[in-house]
C-alpha cells in the first residue's frame, strides 16, 4: 500500500515459545504469545514476500497468504528452519527454550512420598539463530530478537557478534510487553542503534518490514 515491496523475496520467520517435554503432561517453556512474530509474518506477506512461518505452540490464527509450519520443541524448530532454506531474510522472533530435559519420561512423574522432587537433568538446546549465522546457506539479512530487562543495547551488541546476526531487535520486557499488544524496541546493528517509541506490535512489524525492504533495496546506502 505505501510502496514497500518484498516481491520475489523469501522471508523465514520463527515465532512463539518452544515446549520441551518433562513427561507426557509437563514441559519447560519461555513466556511468549507469538503475537510479534505473527504480526511480522503478516506484514511481510502484505509487502508481497513469500513467507514461511515456523511457529511454536501458540493460540493465534494463521495470517493470510503464508506457509505455516507448527512445531513443539527447539530441535523440531531447527529442523523446520533448515528445511525452509534458502531464504533472503530470516527473522528469529521465537522465544526458544535454552534447555530441555536430557530425556523426557514416558510416564507421568509421580511424587514418591519421600518429599524429594524427581531430579531433572537439563541439556542445552541448539541455538537456531546462531546456527543460521554460521550456515552455508546463511540468509542475506539475519535478524534476531532479544528480550532484555537491563543494559539493553549493550547486551544486544554482544549478541550480534556471538550469533553472527546483522540486526538484533531488542525489547525491554521489564514492563508488561509479554502477551500485550504494544512493544518498545531498539534495532541494534553494527552501524548504530535505532530506538523506536512504544507502539502497537502491528506497527513495530510494519516499520521493521519497511526497514528490511530498505536494506535489501539496491539503492540502499
Ligand atoms: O540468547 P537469547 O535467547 O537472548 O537470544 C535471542 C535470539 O536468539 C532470538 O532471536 C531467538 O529467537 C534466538 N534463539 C534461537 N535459538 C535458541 C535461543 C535463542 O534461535 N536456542
Amino acid at each position: 500500500p505505501n510502496g514497500v515491496s518484498l516481491r520475489g523475496k523469501h522471508i523465514l520467520i520463527t515465532a512463539g515459545p518452544t515446549h520441551e517435554p518433562i513427561d507426557p503432561v509437563r514441559y519447560i517453556a519461555n513466556r511468549s504469545s507469538g503475537k510479534q512474530g505473527f504480526a511480522i509474518a503478516a506484514a511481510a506477506a502484505q509487502a508481497g514476500a513469500r513467507v514461511t512461518l515456523v511457529a511454536g505452540p501458540v493460540h493465534l490464527p494463521t495470517p493470510q497468504g503464508i506457509t505455516r509450519i507448527d512445531v513443539e520443541t527447539a530441535r523440531e524448530m531447527l529442523v523446520a528452519v533448515e528445511s525452509a532454506l534458502p531464504a533472503d531474510v530470516a527473522i528469529m522472533v521465537a522465544a526458544v527454550a535454552d534447555w530441555r530435559t536430557a530425556d523426557a519420561a514416558d510416564q507421568k512423574l509421580k511424587k514418591d512420598g519421600s518429599g524429594q522432587p524427581a531430579p531433572l537433568t537439563l541439556v542445552e538446546n541448539p541455538d537456531i539463530l546462531a546456527t543460521l549465522g554460521h550456515h552455508a546457506q546463511r540468509p542475506t539479512l539475519l535478524i534476531g530478537f532479544a528480550a532484555e530487562t537491563q543494559k539493553i543495547a549493550e547486551h544486544a551488541q554482544a549478541k550480534l557478534a556471538r550469533k553472527g546476526a546483522d540486526w538484533i531487535v531488542a525489547n525491554d520486557v521489564s514492563g508488561d510487553v509479554m502477551g500485550g499488544d504494544a512493544n518498545a524496541v531498539q534495532i541494534v546493528t553494527a552501524f548504530g542503534i535505532d530506538a523506536w517509541p512504544v507502539m502497537p506490535k502491528d506497527q513495530v512489524a510494519q516499520k521493521l518490514i519497511e526497514k528490511v525492504a530498505d536494506a535489501l533495496s539496491p539503492h540502499a546506502d
